[in-house]
């Protein structure tokens, strides 16, 4: 059995434990660029976790009743000679059946035909809650097809009832990488590594900044990953203090921290590594003692990447050495915001650092999956999930310090994140981007060799 076809099966236990029914998991629609150019395709992660399968206009239905075993059926387009020529290769519905191992396969134009048939008697109805590009078309369809069996109750057919979400089922599946998966993401995490050193090798001030996200994109593309898996951050100097920073369009200036936020998809895949580094290849005094800070708080809470700790407590170790860091270094005055318990509490660290220390990683960059764990009572507050073998999450403290009244001049515009990518496992964190130069000694050593 491939590893798609067994997690076809896993589902469709679950399903069947809560009495069977249909699940409907279409793929991602195609985007439209502008005018008659599209974006490059990108599959769904849910539809292409169960089916292997790259092409748009696909969808897969997975039947399986109170018993019995189930069925998984494919939409896909149809072979067409013609349009072979200008677009590529399909499969067509009989190929795919064969070589994807799917029970039975349909042209997608042929759908509302079957589709009735295939959810007639269904208990439950499986589809997404969380994505609306797919649950709105889909529900419109939905309404139709049972309104088609609505018009045939009196023959005994049962129309469904109840729907349920089948991202919360497979995001349940997903935080669980399996070793074809960690091995995907280990290579996904070394590229990008590589193109992480490499950015650090080409970079001289003078350059701009898109010329530095070139030599990441050569890498990616060079060693064989099909795209990066999300816009990449190449900011210079003040820029890395703006979280989202995509333009990449500023000169670098010598004296600058360059924070690249950049990884790569391997066969779907995301590898999500951030580094910071001084332009001119070393590090001033006031960019070292922020980068030893950053630095500090990633080990910290890299220290909690372990089964059984509970998923916050990586971000409270960081929050925890950051904030003791900007009362040493006075960028927060403890006669205004008191010791470090009451920057804790008071969460005065957000004026420097204001997001979350990390996120599941796999197919999505910000991966599929529940943080904490499910309600018991109503009332209660529920508690942070604890790590298990095979989460792969990301580590990544960082450091704002916008210009401001009060906070040391000698700081003003570094940013500074730390992002690494970490396989959870019984043996310990696995630093899947390990390769990525990441102290000080490291970064100016790889930097001065390339002078
Ligand atoms: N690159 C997105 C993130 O770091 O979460
Ligand atoms: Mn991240
Ligand atoms: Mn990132």
């Amino acid at each position: 059995m491939t590893s798609y076809a067994s997690r076809r099966a896993k589902l469709m236990a679950q399903m069947q434990a809560m009495g069977g029914g249909v699940a409907i998991i279409p793929t991602a629609p195609e985007q439209v660029r502008n005018a008659d150019s599209n974006f490059p395709f990108r599959f769904d992660s849910n539809f292409y976790y169960l089916t292997g399968f790259t092409e748009p206009e696909s969808m897969l239905v997975l039947k399986i009743g109170a018993s019995g075993s189930g069925q998984a059926v494919l939409f896909c387009r149809e072979k067409n000679v013609e349009l072979e020529i200008w677009d590529g290769f399909r499969y067509g519905p009989a190929d795919a059946c064969a070589s994807f191992g799917f029970d039975n396969a349909h042209p997608i134009g042929e759908a509302d035909k079957h589709m009735p048939d295939l959810i007639a008697d269904a208990k439950h109805l499986f589809y997404s809650f969380s994505n609306a590009n797919i649950k709105r078309p889909l529900e419109l369809k939905l309404q139709t097809w049972c309104d088609q069996l609505r018009a045939n109750w009196r023959s005994g057919l049962w129309v469904p009832e109840q729907a349920m979400d089948v991202d919360a089922m497979l995001a349940e599946m997903r935080l669980f990488k399996d070793a074809e998966e960690s091995q995907l993401m280990l290579r996904a995490a070394q590229i990008s590594s590589r193109a992480h050193a490499r950015a650090m090798r080409a970079t001289r001030p003078g350059m701009q900044e898109y010329e530095i996200e070139a030599e990441l994109l050569y890498e990616f593309r060079k060693s064989g990953a099909q795209a990066p898996a999300y816009t990449p951050i190449v900011a210079a100097g003040a820029n890395a203090c703006i979280l989202h920073y995509i333009n990449n369009n500023a000169t670098i200036q010598d004296g600058d921290i360059i924070l690249i936020d950049a990884g790569c998809e391997v066969d779907g895949y995301a590898a999500d590594i951030t580094r910071s580094y001084p332009a001119n290849g070393r590090f001033s005094g006031p960019q070292k003692e922020l980068y030893e800070l950053v630095l500090a708080s990633q080990l910290a809470a890299l220290h909690h990447a372990k089964v059984g700790q509970a998923y916050m407590q990586g971000h409270d170790a960081a929050v925890r050495v950051l904030a003791q860091g900007m009362l040493d270094l006075k960028l927060l005055d403890s006669n205004k915001v008191g010791a470090l318990e009451d920057v804790i509490e008071k969460k005065a660290f957000r004026k420097f650092y204001m997001h979350g220390t990390g996120h599941w990683l796999g197919l999505d960059v910000h991966d599929a999956g529940q943080y904490r764990q499910a309600p018991a009572e109503a009332q209660q507050e529920r508690a942070w999930r604890p790590l298990e073998a095979g989460m792969v999450i990301t580590i990544e403290p960082g450091l704002y310090v916008r210009p401001s009244e009060g906070v040391p001049e000698q700081f003003w515009d570094i940013g500074i994140r730390i992002e690494d990518d970490i396989l959870i496992s019984a043996e310990g964190p696995q630093i899947l981007s390990a390769d990525a130069p990441k102290t000080v000694a490291e970064i100016e050593y790889l930097m001065q060799q390339s002078r």
